[in-house]
C-alpha cells in the first residue's frame, strides 16, 4: 500500500512592507519548522495586499521581497510548495461561486470591516461604511477560498487571522450543506500561537513590532542602517557606571533573542551590576543581528537582483499549486452545475 498522506499546512502572506524581526520570530521560523511535519503550501497574498496599497512599483517590490525573504530565511522550494496567489486564476472563480453561498451577516461581523465602522462612528460619520471598498468586506472570502481551493488540513496563522480562518471552515460548511453530495470541501483548522507563549518582538520604540507603529527593524537592512535604526532606539539616562533594569529596554530584551547565551547572561550581569552603557547593549545586539542575518541577507539580496531565479522559482510553484486547484475547481463546477 502507498504511504498514507501527509496533512497540508498552508498560510499565506500579506505583502504589505518590508519582513522584520517580529515577521521572522513570530511567522517565518514557525512555518518552516511545521514544513517538516505536514505537506507545506505558503504563498504571497498579493491580492489581499491590493485592498491598501495602491502603488504598483510598491506592490511588485514587496511582493518580490517577501519571496526572497522566505526563500534566505530557508524555505526549500522542492519540499514547500510557494507561489503568488495571482498566479493561481481559479482562486477568482472560487470567490465567486462561494460567495453565493455566503451570508451576508457573515461578513458584517468581521473584525476587520467592524473595527472601521466603530472609528467612522467615533469620529461622528453619518455614514459606517466610509472608505470600506468591498475589498475589504469580501476579503474573509478570498481568504477562505485561498485555503479550501488547496484543501489545506491546518492554517497557522496569528492571533489576528484567526477569525479568518473560523470563517474559512464556516464557508466551506455552507457550501457543503447545499452541494456535500456531489463535492464536499474539507473543513480547515486554525493553529495559533497560544496566548503568552508566542515570542512577541518589541519594536524600537518598546511597543509590539510592527510596520502600522512605524518600529519595526528590517530584516535585511544593510549594516549602516541596523546600525543607525538600533541606535535610536530609545534607553533612560542612567549614567553608565549605575545599575540598570535590563528589562527596561527592547535593547535587552532583542539581544536575549538574538544574542548567543554568553552574552545575553554576560550582558544581564554587568547592566545589573553597573558599569555598562546602552550604546555597549546596543553594539551588543547590532553585532548578534549582523551575525545571524549577514548570510540570509546576502542569499535575499541575490534573490532581489533583476533576472535572478526569484521569478522562476514563483512560476514553478505556480505550476504546483495549479495541479491542486484545476481539478479541484473542475470538480466543483461539475457539482454546481456550470459545464
Ligand atoms: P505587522 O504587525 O508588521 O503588520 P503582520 O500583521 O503582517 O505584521 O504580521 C505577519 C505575521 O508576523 C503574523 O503571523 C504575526 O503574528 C507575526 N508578527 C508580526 N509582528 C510580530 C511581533 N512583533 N512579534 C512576533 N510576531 C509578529
Ligand atoms: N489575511 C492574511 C494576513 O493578513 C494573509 C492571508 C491571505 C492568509 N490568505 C490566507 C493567511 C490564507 C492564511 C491562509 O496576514
Amino acid at each position: 500500500m502507498g504511504s498514507t498522506a501527509r496533512k497540508v499546512s498552508l498560510t499565506g502572506i500579506k505583502p504589505t512592507g518590508e519582513p522584520h524581526l517580529g515577521n521572522y520570530i513570530g511567522a517565518i521560523l514557525p512555518a518552516l519548522e511545521l514544513a517538516d511535519s505536514y505537506d507545506s503550501v505558503y504563498f504571497i497574498a498579493d491580492h489581499h495586499a491590493l485592498t491598501t496599497i495602491r502603488d504598483r512599483d510598491l506592490l511588485r517590490h514587496y511582493t518580490r521581497s517577501v519571496a526572497a525573504t522566505w526563500l534566505a530565511a530557508g524555505l526549500d522550494p522542492d519540499r514547500t510548495t510557494f507561489y503568488r496567489q495571482s498566479d493561481i486564476p481559479e482562486t477568482f472563480e472560487l470567490a465567486w461561486v462561494v460567495s453565493c453561498v455566503t451570508g451576508k451577516g457573515l461578513m458584517n461581523r468581521a473584525h476587520a470591516y467592524k473595527a472601521v465602522r466603530d472609528r467612522n462612528r467615533e469620529a461622528g460619520k453619518d455614514d459606517l461604511d466610509a472608505g470600506v471598498n468591498m475589498g475589504l468586506f469580501n476579503y474573509p472570502v478570498l481568504m477562505a477560498v485561498d485555503i479550501l481551493l488547496m484543501d489545506a488540513d491546518v492554517v497557522p496563522v496569528g492571533r489576528d487571522q484567526l477569525q479568518h480562518v473560523e470563517y474559512a471552515a464556516d464557508i466551506a460548511g455552507a457550501f457543503n450543506a447545499v452541494y456535500g453530495e456531489q463535492f464536499a470541501f474539507k473543513i480547515p483548522t486554525p493553529i495559533v500561537p497560544a496566548e503568552g507563549t508566542a515570542h512577541t518582538m518589541p519594536g524600537t520604540d518598546g511597543r509590539k513590532m510592527s510596520k502600522s507603529y512605524g518600529n519595526t527593524i528590517p530584516l535585511f537592512a544593510p549594516e549602516a542602517t541596523l546600525r543607525k535604526t538600533i541606535r535610536r532606539i530609545p534607553t533612560d539616562s542612567v549614567p553608565v557606571e549605575a545599575p540598570k533594569d535590563p528589562d527596561s529596554s527592547s535593547v535587552f530584551t532583542l539581544l536575549e533573542h538574538f544574542g548567543t547565551a554568553d552574552v545575553v547572561a554576560d550582558t544581564r550581569a554587568a547592566l545589573l551590576a553597573g558599569g555598562m552603557g546602552w550604546g555597549e547593549v546596543k553594539a551588543r545586539l547590532t553585532n548578534a543581528l549582523n551575525h545571524q542575518f549577514a548570510p540570509m541577507r546576502e542569499k535575499y539580496e541575490a534573490l532581489m537582483a533583476p533576472g535572478s531565479e526569484l521569478d522562476d522559482l514563483l512560476a514553478h510553484g505556480a505550476e504546483k499549486a495549479r495541479k491542486q486547484s484545476q481539478p479541484l475547481l473542475e470538480r466543483v463546477r461539475e457539482a454546481i452545475g456550470i459545464r
